[in-house]
């Protein structure tokens, strides 16, 4: 528990950096059972919230614990949310979970649901980082054992990530590392940071 909520406050941490004011309207995709979800609510802030998951029981434990924020049961690669209404959309250890086509699709969908200008941040595991080779060699492990996975976990390349984010629509695409705090609060997995072009 105090993991999840420090992990939680870190999360915020994080969107603070990357422009989370009070007013803004925020979309959390793969919101889980709300860990950045409380830790929001913990700081204060005021704004549009949507979560966004494919899990009914992570949804209600959500809305149990942050009353007045909105959840969106997805299953399709799609971002709930109308045209232009969002001013960032993050998803947290989601796209390492998902295969490389789904992610284009939630990028490509997401240029649609953002303001001009807006942002849309996820974090990623990457071969070229080796913080991540626990996640790694525990797959290896795995496969080399001939067990069942039981989730996927999906490495990105950055120029994957450019790619799609260049056939989406995105103007600028940012890499942060989450080992160097003096790029942004600590996060264990590397950041990507798009664009949307403003009008
Ligand atoms: C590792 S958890 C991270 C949860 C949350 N972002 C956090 O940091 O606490 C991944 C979450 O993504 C959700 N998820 C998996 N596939 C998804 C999809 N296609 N669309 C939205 N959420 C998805 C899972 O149900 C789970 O809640």
């Amino acid at each position: 528990m105090e993991e999840f909520v420090s992990q939680g406050d870190g999360h915020v941490a994080v969107l603070e950096h990357y422009g989370l004011a009070n007013g803004i309207s925020v979309y959390d995709l793969g919101c889980g059972c709300g860990r950045t979800a409380q830790a929001l609510q913990r700081a204060g802030w005021t704004g549009s919230y949507i979560g966004a998951d494919v899990v009914p029981e992570l949804l209600e434990e959500l809305e149990r614990q942050c009353p007045g924020y909105e959840t969106r049961m997805e299953l399709s690669q799609k971002i709930a949310a109308p045209d232009g209404s969002l001013d960032l959309i993050y998803g947290w250890s989601v796209f390492t979970h998902l295969f490389p086509p789904e992610t284009f699709l939630y990028l490509r969908d997401g240029l649609r649901a953002l303001q001009p200008g807006g942002t849309f941040l996820f974090s990623i595991l990457e071969m070229a980082d080796r913080a991540h080779d626990r996640v790694w060699d525990n797959v290896i492990d795995h496969v080399e054992r001939g067990s069942r996975v039981e989730q996927l976990d999906q490495f990105l390349h950055r120029d994957w990530i450019r790619r799609f984010a260049s056939e989406a629509g995105f103007e600028e695409v940012r890499f942060t590392d989450g080992a160097d705090g003096s790029q942004h609060p600590p996060f264990w997995q590397s950041l990507a940071v798009l664009k949307k072009p403003a009008a």
